[in-house]
């Protein structure tokens, strides 16, 4: 037995091998995440030398503010695109148009004539509140190069998908490194019982042989109580199993249709922030929350014919974004490069996610307006969802389960004043749920 010592030996100095061999993947790991979150900051703009005495970054927040509604840099929109202006009028012509279009198209000037039956003779908007000044920042603004704007996200700035993609290659590294570790592991292990198969040899221990024993299978079947708890804790799981499927019968969550048009919320209420009542405006006012018509679309869209740059994912490129808008001009009859409806409308057929059955009554105000749940408790961080989806189960023990836990808002509403008072009295307690004002009796939701 005073060789035991031998053995220890051996098997400590695996262990001590095998420790090392982690500390040493991880270490790795650490170095391969590095690199990335140095490499970001190179993607800082220059902005580069203008082309006029002005400066273009005061310049774009005053074309944001006074122009984008009508024009673009690189696109026509209502009036014509503005890249390079610079170079179609001398300055002197800019400050008049800009001051005054009217006065300048009126004193017969050919240039401006000319631009303005170009553009279907919509007039433009008169700016004499801008300076010379402010005109020199934003003709600045308008004669950056194109490639300036178009540059990689500046350091900090997200691209959306990016992060997936490197998630999905570092996790498979892992995974990669994690079996290769249990392989040698497994390797490991059976060159330690070799190795100690040979000690004990050379020191003439006996290793004893296996006893023939029993199948496995015999001795189970003998042993009458191992028999019984395992038919009972099959027969339990296959009943849980059987009643998870059956309740899912006619419940529709996480249904997420392919639309006509693939309208993104992670864009429009995510990125953009559009709040959810520009277009779902009967949420707060009415039973339905109601989907918006083209109209409202185009209150934006008119002006926004593509999306940028930034905005395309792997998943989906820009080329799809824009298809996807051209789909909605195409639904609405409007033609962009006129700028003008044709009149040739076609309607989109949303596919309706949410439905409750006919025989369940369902308020939105109720909830939204009266109760103060936000959109998101039922619905979910839809300003996440790239695709519309059901969130919620919509059975009827959801809906019960929130009126049980939820407390009523009673705190200046009179509507609640007095019945507050009986109720809580009645219930012995301060808060009320919705439940306890009657939010469980059966013809509330049900017709
Ligand atoms: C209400 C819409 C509207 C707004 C706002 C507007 N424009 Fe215009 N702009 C037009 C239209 C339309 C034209 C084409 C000429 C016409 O029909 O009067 C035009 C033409 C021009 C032209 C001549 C383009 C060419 O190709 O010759 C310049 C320069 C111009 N706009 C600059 C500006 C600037 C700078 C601003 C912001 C301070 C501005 N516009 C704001 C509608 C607008
Ligand atoms: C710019 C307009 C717009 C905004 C803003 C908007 N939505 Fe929508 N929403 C739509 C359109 C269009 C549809 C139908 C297409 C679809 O299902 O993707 C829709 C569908 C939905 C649906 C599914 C309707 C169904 O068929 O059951 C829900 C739920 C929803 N929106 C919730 C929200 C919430 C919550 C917000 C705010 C975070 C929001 N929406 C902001 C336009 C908008
Ligand atoms: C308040 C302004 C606004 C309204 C209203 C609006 N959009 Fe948009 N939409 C945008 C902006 C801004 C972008 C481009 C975002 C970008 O470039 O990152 C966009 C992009 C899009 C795109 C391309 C990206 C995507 O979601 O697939 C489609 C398609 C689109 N909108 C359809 C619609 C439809 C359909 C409606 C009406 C239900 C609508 N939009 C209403 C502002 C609006
Ligand atoms: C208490 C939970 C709850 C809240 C809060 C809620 N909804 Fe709903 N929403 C539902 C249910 C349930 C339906 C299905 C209604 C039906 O089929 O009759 C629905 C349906 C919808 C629909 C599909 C069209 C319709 O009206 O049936 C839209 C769009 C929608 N909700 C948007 C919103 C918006 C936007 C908000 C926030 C202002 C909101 N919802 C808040 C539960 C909720
Ligand atoms: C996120 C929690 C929540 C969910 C989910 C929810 N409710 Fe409610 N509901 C409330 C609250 C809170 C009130 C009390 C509003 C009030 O009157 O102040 C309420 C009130 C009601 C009322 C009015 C009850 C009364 O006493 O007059 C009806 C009807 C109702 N809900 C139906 C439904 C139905 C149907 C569903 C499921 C499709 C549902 N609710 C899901 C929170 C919820
Ligand atoms: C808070 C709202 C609410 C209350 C209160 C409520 N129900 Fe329901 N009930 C629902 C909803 C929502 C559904 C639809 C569930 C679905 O489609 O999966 C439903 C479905 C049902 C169904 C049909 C089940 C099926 O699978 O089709 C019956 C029966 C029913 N309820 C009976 C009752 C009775 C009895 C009461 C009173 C004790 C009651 N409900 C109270 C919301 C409610």
């Amino acid at each position: 037995m005073k060789k035991m010592g031998d053995h220890n030996s051996i098997t400590r100095r695996l262990y001590l091998s095998v420790a090392l061999m982690l500390t040493l993947s991880l270490s790795s790991f650490a170095q391969d995440a590095a690199p990335a979150a140095t490499a970001a900051p190179a993607a800082e703009t220059a902005a580069p030398a203008a082309a006029t005495a002005g400066d273009p970054v005061k310049g774009k927040d005053l074309f944001n503010t006074n122009c984008a509604a009508c024009h673009k840099l690189d696109a026509k929109a209502t009036g014509p695109a503005l890249r390079g202006i610079s170079g179609k009028h001398d300055k002197a012509w800019l400050y008049k148009w800009i001051h005054n279009s009217g006065d300048l198209i009126k004193s017969g000037d050919a240039a401006a004539v000319k631009v303005f039956e170009e553009n279907n003779k919509v007039p433009m908007t008169s700016f004499p509140q801008l300076s010379e000044a402010d005109i020199d920042n934003i003709i600045a603004y308008t004669s950056e190069p194109k490639a300036a704007a178009a540059t990689a996200p500046a350091a900090g700035e997200k691209v959306p998908g990016a992060d997936a993609n490197e998630g999905g290659v570092s996790n498979n590294v892992i995974l990669g490194a994690l079996t290769l570790v249990m392989a040698i592991l497994i390797v490991m292990l059976f060159l330690v019982n070799n190795v100690l198969r040979k000690v004990a040899a050379a020191n003439g221990i006996n290793v004893a042989p296996k006893e023939p024993t029993l199948p496995i299978w015999k001795a189970f079947v003998k042993n009458q109580f191992l028999v019984l708890v395992t038919s009972i804790f099959l027969l339990l799981a296959s009943g849980y199993f059987v009643y998870g499927y059956l309740m899912q019968v006619g419940n529709d969550q996480e249904y997420a249709p392919i639309q006509p048009i693939h309208y993104s919320h992670r864009i429009h209420a995510g990125s953009n922030g559009i709040n959810c009542n520009y277009c779902h405006s009967a949420a707060r006012v009415g039973k339905t929350a109601g989907i918006p018509s083209l109209n409202v679309c185009m209150n934006c869209h008119k002006n926004i014919s593509e999306v940028s740059d930034t905005t395309a994912t792997a998943e989906y490129s820009k080329a799809f974004y824009d298809g996807e808008i051209a789909k909605l001009y195409k639904a609405v009859g409007w033609d962009k490069d006129a700028q003008k409806y044709t009149g040739k409308t076609q309607p989109v057929k949303w596919v309706r996610i949410h439905n409750l059955q006919s025989f369940v009554y369902f308020n939105h105000s109720q909830h939204v307006n009266v109760a103060g749940v936000e959109c998101q408790t039922c619905h979910g961080p839809v300003e996440t969802f790239e695709i519309q989806k059901q969130f919620a189960p919509l059975t009827m023990k959801w809906c019960v389960d929130c009126h049980r836990k939820t407390e009523v808002k009673m705190e200046g509403n009179e509507y609640y004043a007095k019945i507050h008072e009986q109720l809580s009295k009645k219930y012995g307690v301060e808060k009320l749920t919705a439940a306890q004002m009657g939010g469980l009796e059966c013809g509330k939701c049900h017709y």
